[in-house]
């Protein structure tokens, strides 16, 4: 066919090949980044997504100097199997304030981007205490040490601050009330009306149920957060999107 034959003149030229196979690489490109320059925002805002807390973003710390997204994920895939498992598929302004974002590649453990009321605060202790002692064949390292880990609100603006820098928008007096309110969450004695102001249906409570301020405080406050900010019950996704 003349068609071919044609055709056959690029594939024995090389730099032809080249020149011409550069120039749809580029069309291909272009066709899929121009539209993203007139995106204003990529991520939808929903309702309820708000920062963390103080004591939740320390709790955040303390989940990835352990390490933990070595073996959980959070993030829900809009698949049948993962959405019946774990819940509605994750929406990407729930990771938005994630810095870094904890999505994760790797499952040894479940996903647990909506783990976040699904147990009590006595079952993650005694879990993160010795995971064995509630799932026998469970590979999960014990994290016995995090309740002797007393913890305090020292850093806890700078960590905060340094969020504010890459965009989490933490009002100057949530910045002003840092220490307070990361001591007010355990205490379930303390006032709370200015915290859940700032972090609405923030949960008030002594999560490890000892009376020190400890480590494992603040890493299930964070847990428990997770995937609970959206109400799926009346949430509806922009039909433009
Ligand atoms: C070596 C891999 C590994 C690491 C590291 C690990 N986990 Fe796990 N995790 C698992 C496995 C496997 C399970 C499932 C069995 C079980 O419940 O123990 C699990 C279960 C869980 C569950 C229950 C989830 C559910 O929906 O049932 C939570 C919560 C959890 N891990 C939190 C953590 C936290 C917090 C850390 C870090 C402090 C951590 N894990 C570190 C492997 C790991």
């Amino acid at each position: 066919m003349a068609f071919l034959d044609k055709h056959k003149a690029i594939e024995t030229h090389a730099t032809l090949l080249m020149v011409l196979s550069l120039l749809v690489v580029t069309i291909g490109g272009l066709v899929q980044i121009v539209p993203l320059f007139y995106l204003e925002n990529v991520i939808e805002e929903v309702e309820g997504v708000r920062p963390y807390s103080p004591l939740e973003l320390a709790g955040r710390e303390i989940y990835i100097r352990e390490g933990c997204y070595v073996c959980h994920s959070q993030m829900i895939r809009p698949m049948r199997d993962e959405v019946e498992r774990y819940g509605h598929y994750s929406l990407a302004a729930e990771s938005m304030y994630d810095h870094p974002f904890q999505w994760g590649s790797k499952r040894t453990g479940p996903d647990i981007a909506r783990v976040g009321g699904r147990y009590s605060d006595e079952w993650h202790v005694q879990h993160l205490i010795s995971p064995q002692s509630v799932v026998p064949e469970s590979v999960m390292p014990k994290y016995e040490y995090l309740m002797g880990n007393v913890i305090t609100a020292d850093h806890i603006a700078d960590s905060m601050a340094a969020n504010r820098l890459v965009g989490v928008p933490y009002s100057d007096e949530a910045m002003e009330n840092a220490q307070a309110d990361f001591v007010a969450q355990a205490d379930p004695n303390a006032d709370t009306e200015g915290l859940l102001a700032r972090y609405p249906k923030a949960q008030v409570r002594n999560f490890d149920g000892q009376p020190a301020l400890t480590e494992m405080d603040a890493l299930i406050a964070y847990l428990q957060v997770l995937g609970t900010m959206v109400d799926f019950s009346t949430f509806q996704p922009d039909p433009d999107r």
